[in-house]
């Protein structure tokens, strides 16, 4: 009898900057797999962000959100640039990633910050303190400062005033707060709460809800923490930490401060959740500064298909054979120009995807 292979239906989307680049490695890394482990993976692109408006005239256009509402996964490279700072709210390509994660109520955006044993020097941070970290970042997605109303800037006969509003429901904390003690339970069962209570009522329910959870979770040990001192103790002891659970702002903060424990911002991959569905993208932005010139990390759109195969497709062994394969091209010396230290090999962004191809294939 013949097995039957298992179908992938992936919408790609790399939008700008470096993002075309990352993500072009992210499907040949893609289609490795595919080959070697006979899966039947179909690609589908779409425009977002700044190309979008350019060919559309909005960031998010309805082409492309019908695609991904009927893609089992979606891999997004990175939106924004200069030349689009100045449009109007809307029209600004951060507003289409904005607007999808919402349409598509990917409410749970995982960024786990792992330092690979290759990489421990290429930490701005000393040895002793980043090895073996291992920090799970659960960022709520669709809420909180990013989305409440009201909002906007108004003339007013003082001047120009500007306004956004952090608003959080019962509901958005617990089901955001419930998949990180989940998460935690799976891990080393240590849950540290991020909010700002001694000043927000916002983050005031925040922690009443993580108390009252944690009841159902007496195997899990939590904490709590101001935003200001989990800054503070992300680079005084990073390993204090397993999975941290923050809202929208904090979270997005907080992720760039833990990927740059791992070497580079171009190391840190993410899962936006909303059941097995998921966005997987790279926590770096669009990168303008060295976009085109074949420079770019992509290590973290790969390891981004990697968490697509643990979360999306429940194949964490194919999961891991990503994994192993970064990490083997890195021990072997071979680093992109955001990590070079000595003893290195330095090479593009496309040679490190080829690399990481080929070990996969030799694995
Ligand atoms: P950025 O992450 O794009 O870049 C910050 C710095 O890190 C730059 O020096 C850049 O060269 C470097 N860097 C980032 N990714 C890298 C990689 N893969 N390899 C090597 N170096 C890398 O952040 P920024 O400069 O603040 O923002 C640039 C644009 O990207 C803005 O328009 C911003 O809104 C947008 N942005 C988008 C996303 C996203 O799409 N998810 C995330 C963050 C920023
Ligand atoms: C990220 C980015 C986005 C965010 C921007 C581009 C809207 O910084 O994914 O971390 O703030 O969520
Ligand atoms: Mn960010």
């Amino acid at each position: 009898m013949r097995e039957e292979k298992m179908r992938c239906e992936i919408v790609v989307l790399p939008g700008d900057g470096i993002g075309k680049e990352v993500t072009g490695e992210a499907v040949k890394v893609c289609r490795t797999l595919a080959s070697l482990a006979s899966l039947d993976c179909s690609f589908r692109w779409g425009d977002i962000g700044g190309r979008a408006v350019e060919r559309w005239g909005v960031p998010l256009p309805e082409e492309t959100l019908t695609l991904c509402q009927q893609a089992d996964a979606v891999l997004f490279g990175a939106v924004g640039g200069p030349q689009w700072d100045t449009l109007a709210y809307d029209l600004r390509p951060e507003r289409g990633l904005l607007q999808l994660r919402k349409a598509l109520n990917l409410y749970a955006n995982l960024r786990p910050a792992k330092v690979l044993s290759p990489l421990i020097e290429a930490s701005t941070l000393k040895r002793e303190v980043v090895e073996g970290i291992d920090i799970l970042v659960v960022r709520e997605l669709t809420g909180g400062i990013y989305f409440g109303a009201p909002r906007g800037i108004e003339i007013t006969e003082d001047g120009e005033k500007a306004v956004n509003t952090m608003v959080y429901t019962r509901q958005e904390i617990e089901q955001i707060v419930r998949l990180a003690f989940e998460l935690a339970r799976q891990r080393r069962k240590k849950l540290t709460s991020v909010d700002k209570a001694n000043v927000l009522e916002v983050s005031e329910l925040w922690r009443k809800i993580v108390n009252q959870i944690s009841a159902e979770y007496p195997e899990v040990e939590v904490s709590h923490l101001y935003v200001d001192n989990c800054a503070m103790q992300l680079v005084r002891d990073p390993r204090q930490f397993d999975v941290i659970v923050t809202g929208n702002l904090f979270g997005d903060i907080l992720s760039d401060e833990a990927a740059m424990l791992t070497g580079s911002i171009g190391m840190l991959p993410s899962a936006s959740l909303r059941g097995r569905f998921g966005l997987y993208e790279p926590v770096h932005g669009s990168a303008p500064d060295i976009a085109g010139q074949d420079r770019a990390n992509p290590i973290a759109a790969i390891l981004s298909v990697a968490m697509m195969f643990h979360y999306t497709f429940h194949r964490p062994d194919l999961a891991h054979r990503v994994e192993r394969a970064v990490e083997k091209v890195l021990a072997k010396g071979y680093r992109t120009p955001d990590l070079q230290g000595p003893y290195t090999t330095v090479v593009g962004t496309k040679q490190m995807g080829d690399l990481i191809c080929q070990e996969m294939e030799q694995e």
